[in-house]
């Protein structure tokens, strides 16, 4: 079955639409599944506030993962508000390193000792569980080495995971969504101290999570101005970690990263929110879309309100409004259209909203006259008595 002769111009798509209706129903059903597809998985564009984080994270990660001495290594905290691209930035950044690592080694665990486990690891991405206890928090890092940790306990599961993370030639270890720990409650803590005492092993900690300074995780904290990172009090000072006198003596410095969303206010701003948007463009596969349909007009500066400047909520509008393009057979994005698609981010699994990792959905749709709210009724106002009468 020969394929439809559409092709994509310089990156935009021109499938007419008489080429589309000239397919076979079962052609058109097939094509507009890619389309679907290309618009549920827009690439992870780079954005200079993503940059700005990739920069200090890859930096840190490079600098303690060629020191020699084991000592503890200052950890990274990567701070922002919900869907504003934290994880895929992190990861993105550890990948790129996990790649120039593994090649540096010629794939293989430089520290590697005979008859130990031979699965090399450089980074280990573990999400904070959502009732995160220090043995649920060992047993999420166990799981993503595939250990056993069946029946252990806990002074058991430290041990085996600070081997595990020496075994495996762990350089990175990300905990993810870290602010689901509740720093008011005493589990929480203990959390944190364990955690804490994991940076003594040569390891670069990267935490993650939304509102970190507001979350109590700095409380222990102070900032040293001279280097711009938090410093903590040695780990199990409050209560002690199990079975590390020698790490246990030695400060824990953290950098803390935000990762911004979009802003709107300088011509600088906007270009880099304009060429976020372009790159977006390219990709959508609309039978009636024009260069300048996301760039043109004002229709950056409504995307901007819609999203709130945050990647997350920007994918999710354009996804659904691209959806409701093609249902309806508008086949472009407009405004108009856009109004009638609301970001909706559900309930996604993996997601504690409790913890800020729901945004809240700035931007409602333009009042539109038939919506324009009517001005309030007066007819049962009491004018009350007039004076004269
Ligand atoms: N730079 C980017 N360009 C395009 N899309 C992005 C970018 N960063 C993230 N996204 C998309 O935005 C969505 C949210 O990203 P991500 O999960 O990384 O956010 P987050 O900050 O970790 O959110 P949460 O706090 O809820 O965990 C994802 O679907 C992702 O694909
Ligand atoms: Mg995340």
């Amino acid at each position: 079955m020969a394929r439809p002769d559409w092709k994509i111009n310089g990156g935009t798509y021109s499938l007419t639409f008489a080429q589309w209706r000239a397919m076979s129903p079962r052609q058109r059903q097939l094509h507009d599944l890619h389309r679907l597809a290309t618009h549920a998985n827009l690439v992870v564009q780079e954005t200079p506030m993503s940059a700005a984080v990739s920069r200090v994270m890859m930096s840190r990660i490079r600098s303690n993962a060629i020191k020699f001495r084991p000592s503890t290594r200052a950890g990274l905290m990567v701070n922002g508000g919900g869907y504003q691209g934290k994880t895929e930035t992190v990861c993105e950044t550890a990948a790129v390193f996990e790649e120039q690592w593994l090649e540096l080694h010629h794939q293989l665990n430089p520290d590697a000792l005979p008859g130990t486990r031979d699965l090399h690891a450089p980074v280990a991405y573990v999400q904070t569980p959502v009732t995160a206890k220090p043995k649920s928090t060992c047993e999420a890092i166990l799981d993503f080495y595939g250990e056993q940790h069946k029946n252990m306990t806990l002074p058991q599961l430290v041990r085996t995971v600070k081997t595990a993370l020496h075994e495996h030639g762990t350089k990175v270890l990300i905990l993810d969504d870290i602010t689901r720990l509740k720093m008011h409650r005493e589990a929480d803590q203990d959390v944190l101290d364990l955690i804490r005492s994991l940076m003594s092993m040569s390891v670069t900690l990267v935490l993650v999570g939304v509102g970190i300074p507001a979350s109590g995780l700095l409380r222990e904290g102070r900032h040293d101005p001279r280097t711009g990172q938090w410093v903590f009090p040695p780990a199990g000072t409050r209560g002690r970690a199990a079975g590390d006198e020698a790490a246990t003596q030695t400060e824990r410095r953290f950098d803390l990263v935000d990762l911004d969303p979009f802003r709107y206010d300088t011509p600088t701003d906007i270009d880099a929110w304009i060429s976020h948007l372009a790159g977006i463009e390219n990709q959508l596969r609309l039978l009636r879309a024009e260069p300048g349909m996301l760039t043109a007009g004002d229709t950056p500066e409504y995307l901007f309100r819609r999203a709130g400047g945050i990647v997350g909520l920007l994918e999710r509008l354009i996804e659904d409004g691209c959806t409701a393009a093609l249902d309806s057979g508008e086949e472009r994005l407009t405004s108009n259209l856009l109004d009638g698609v609301t970001i909706n981010l559900g309930n996604p699994p993996r997601r504690d909203p409790t913890a800020g990792e729901l945004p809240t959905v700035p931007g409602h749709p333009r009042p539109t006259t038939k919506t324009r709210r009517r001005p309030r009724s007066t007819v049962f106002d009491d004018p009350g008595t007039s004076s004269t009468a």
